[in-house]
């Protein structure tokens, strides 16, 4: 990380640079479209989304509990709770106090035993993830598991306090027998408030055990009770994907091995999932996040479902015995490798086997008979050398011998040349691997200038899946890089050369997806969120407009017979859309300096009218916000006069023309 960031510190001001130029007539460009079959299909998954629990993507984020560490097993227990009233040392008899009691044979090892002796004084409070979002009108569910021990402990009593002190609203939960059980309880806020916390307190003296103690929206996606943020999903469903990668990214890898992803541990009850520490809780100086840790609410079932409503093919990433290689680059040994295999094959016949299946059986348990139809899967993140050659040949072999119709994505490493990727890329070939997963984060120059990286890939070679892309705009890792016009501009320039290259590049994706404005570690990142609302930047629109607009099969767009991949500043790529009888053209202008195109379509009948679809901004430093999003996609109508097409492209813009 630390290599590329330097590389590509400079990218900014270079960008600046790069669109200085001043001459202000206004060029027409002459180009040939060509209705002709190309035989070149746009597959359903050329757009898709990459999502991994980074910047509280997941906990804090698209999981929607509001309540941090509502299990008490982070390895500070207490983290995220309070005894306003209780001194740490020598708890007061004039209060109470709260001490963890773990049972290492449960997988949700902790709870909380609470002693009140006074019941006026003693209070326990949850700050929430950066807060608690809560909106007015919305109902709130609030669970907790609790065993009454001793005492004459007669109700807990929870209140939700906006950030000055003001109550909002409060709830009495009446504690009934003995025994562990579970209580629910409903607030309805009566503000919305964006950094509120939980105040518990409670009737009568005694001890009491409790665990669990969660508060979820009632507006969930789908309505679903303990489901997912649903504002955030309905971006990604905007989006239209191809496909959901998930679970990441380098958390699949982990710190350790023992930190690596484990599916199977996700698909419990959600109580007995067991917490891990995030990877991205100390992964960079700048942004530690010491109280980021993994729930798993949003476990390997509510990605396959998630994916199921997004209408995108699920593509899982698994663990190939490789700890993360930028931290400790643990390595499981080969005769140790069995177990790691073992999850590769299980997780298919968990979403693809029948009921009668061992692995297909406990999917129809959790309430999901039907299987998930899953195409893809991943072996390994962003591995690289020979030791991650060696391991991919035994899983590609395991898995190709039980599922020869399942695709492989294998790794080229983290960067988008140099030595391993060359090495990686070499093998992979030699080994026939079917989909190779290339990543670069780089600056925006990179990507205008790299908008024909695939024109010279080998067409018989395997299939690219370009698994992880972003424009830098000051250098990887920087924690001033932005989601401004010039990052989104040069990333469409270059997904017009991905287009273009639909015979080799079969899946793209942004990343990382999502950022809580007080919780992120990495950015630029495509969805930026807080605990009440979240806005989409134009890296995002980019996407959108490609994902929306992909079509089913790649056609010929030239100037002077050659592709357009930055000559003039100018990019292009078109696509007939066979199902909506449409064809779709896509330029992207450079320059800071507005131009015009006139297109003359051969082999193809058009429609009079077109519609033009401009994404743009006055400013490369133009950035949406929470306030407002300027840059946005602007649509018109526009006559076709006499077959021609003629179209004015403003100056750093992205244009989508659409005609019947
Ligand atoms: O997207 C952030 C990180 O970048 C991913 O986890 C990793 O694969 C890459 O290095």
């Amino acid at each position: 990380m630390k290599t590329r960031s330097k590389i590509f510190a400079t990218a900014f001001s270079l960008s600046l640079a790069f669109f200085s130029a001043q001459n202000k007539t206004i060029k027409t460009h002459f180009l040939d479209l060509d209705g002709t079959s190309t035989n070149i299909k746009i597959q359903p998954t050329m757009y898709g989304i990459f999502f991994e629990d980074i910047n509280f993507a997941a906990d804090g984020g698209l999981y929607a509990e509001l309540i941090k560490n509502r299990s008490f097993e982070f390895d500070e227990p207490l983290t995220g709770w309070k005894q306003p009233n209780t001194k740490t040392l020598s708890p007061n008899l004039d209060s109470g106090f709260l001490t963890i009691i773990t049972d290492k044979s449960k997988t949700n090892k902790n709870y909380a035993r609470i002693t009140v002796w006074n019941d006026k004084n003693y209070i326990l409070e949850n700050e929430g993830l950066r807060g608690i979002g809560l909106h007015q009108g919305e109902k709130y569910d609030l669970s907790f598991n609790l065993e009454n021990i001793s005492g004459n402990i007669s109700a807990i009593n929870t209140n939700l306090i906006d950030e000055n002190g003001t109550l909002i609203s409060s709830v009495s939960t009446i504690i009934k027998g003995g025994g562990w059980q579970k209580y629910n309880a409903v607030f309805s806020p009566s503000k919305t408030v964006e950094k509120a916390k939980l105040e518990i307190t409670f009737t009568g003296k005694g001890i009491v055990n409790m665990d669990m103690i969660s508060l979820f929206p009632q507006e969930t996606w789908k309505g679903r009770k303990g489901g997912l943020r649903k504002d955030l999903v309905q971006k990604l469903y905007d989006l239209q994907p191809g496909f959901l990668r998930f679970p990441g990214g380098c958390i699949v890898e982990g710190r350790t091995l023992a930190e690596r992803y484990q599916w199977k541990k996700t698909i419990v009850k959600v109580e007995d999932r067991e917490n891990l520490i995030n990877k991205w809780n100390n992964g960079f100086a700048h942004r530690l996040t010491p109280d980021y840790w993994q729930s798993f609410g949003l476990g390997f079932f509510e990605y396959f479902q998630l994916a199921e409503d997004l209408g995108a093919e699920p593509l899982p990433i698994l663990s190939c015995g490789m700890a993360c290689q930028f931290n400790t680059a643990e390595l499981v040994k080969m005769e140790d490798l069995d177990p790691y295999v073992q999850d590769a094959l299980d997780l298919i016949e968990f979403a693809n086997g029948d009921s009668n299946t061992k692995w297909g059986k406990i999917r129809t348990e959790i309430g999901h008979s039907k299987p998930f139809n899953m195409k893809f899967i991943g072996v390994g993140n962003e591995q690289w050398g020979a030791d991650y050659i060696e391991r991919y040949k035994v899983f590609e072999k395991a898995i190709h011998a039980k599922y020869p119709d399942i695709k492989i994505i294998s790794g080229s490493g983290p960067s988008p040349d140099g030595e391993f990727f060359d090495y990686g890329w070499k093998e992979l070939k030699k080994l026939n691997a079917q989909i190779v997963d290339e990543h670069y984060y780089n600056s925006p120059e990179w990507f205008l200038k790299n908008a024909d990286r695939y024109d010279k890939y080998d067409r018989r070679g395997p299939k690219v899946f370009a698994g992880e892309y972003a424009a830098q705009s000051v250098g990887v890792v920087k924690p001033d890089n932005k989601n401004n016009w010039l990052t989104a501009l040069s990333e469409a320039a270059f997904m017009t050369g991905l287009e273009r290259n639909a015979d080799v590049v079969t899946m793209t994706s942004y990343a990382p997806l999502f950022a809580h404005a007080d919780g992120w570690q990495w950015t630029p990142d495509l969805i930026w969120f807080n605990n009440l609302k979240s806005y989409a930047t134009p890296n995002y629109y980019v996407q959108k407009l490609f994902s929306n607009n992909k079509g089913t099969d790649l056609i010929k767009i030239s100037e002077n017979g050659n592709p357009l991949k930055g000559e003039n500043n100018l990019y292009a790529s078109a696509v007939r859309d066979l199902k909506k009888e449409e064809t779709i053209i896509k330029i992207v202008n450079s320059s800071s300096q507005e131009t015009s195109v006139e297109i003359n379509p051969k082999n193809i009948k058009t429609d009079n009218r077109l519609t033009k679809i401009v994404l743009t901004s006055a400013g490369l430093s133009d950035e949406n916000n929470f306030q407002s999003e300027t840059i946005i996609p602007k649509e018109e109508v526009q006559t076709i006069k006499k077959g021609k097409i003629s179209v004015e492209i403003p100056a750093n813009s992205l244009v989508v023309l659409k005609i019947k």
